[in-house]
């Protein structure tokens, strides 16, 4: 049970968080001013009020299914959590948050690109290290069922 909802978090959390990097990188490529100030209002509310339940009870149940196991994979996707969860609390959440005001006001300055290059440079980040965790989760469930 605590595999599943583990598992189901883990996917939701990842699917949040590549929705949000192409459709922010496709509406910054093609679409408007009122275009991107949507998306940016779409990100946080419900984007954010979705993400984060799922991220944290991905950390949790990952930790439960921990105590049970021990290794390198497993203090891997601890280390890696912990990253994540560090660039979302300081990077990905106050940048979707400031974006998200400064769109709707419609102020598209030079800061505005630049805490948009950090946001996508964050965002990418965090993919790769859930990447890598859902690799080693699977790894990790191939070996415990033989
Ligand atoms: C964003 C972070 C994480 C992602 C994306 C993720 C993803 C996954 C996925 C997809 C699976 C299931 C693989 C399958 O059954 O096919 C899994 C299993 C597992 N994960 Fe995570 N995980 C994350 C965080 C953690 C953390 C922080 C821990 C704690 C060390 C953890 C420990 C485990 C363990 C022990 C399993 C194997 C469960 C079993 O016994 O079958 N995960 N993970």
């Amino acid at each position: 049970m605590i595999q599943r909802v583990h598992k189901v978090m883990a996917l939701m959390a990842m699917l949040c968080v590549a929705v949000f990097f192409s459709s922010t990188l496709m509406v910054e490529l093609a679409g408007d001013a009122q275009a991107v100030a949507l998306v940016k209002s779409l990100i946080v509310m419900p984007g954010l009020f979705i993400l984060i339940p799922a991220i944290a009870l991905t950390g949790i149940t990952g930790n439960v299914l921990a105590k049970q196991r021990k290794g390198r994979l497993v203090t891997a996707k601890q280390q890696r959590m912990k990253r994540i969860a560090a660039a979302g609390i300081l990077l990905l959440v106050p940048c979707a948050l400031i974006l998200n005001h400064w769109a709707a006001a419609g102020e598209f300055s030079g800061g505005f690109y630049a805490l948009q290059a950090v946001e996508l440079l964050a965002g990418a980040t965090n993919l790769l290290l859930m990447l890598m965790n859902a690799r080693d989760g699977r790894r990790l469930s191939r070996a415990v069922s033989g």
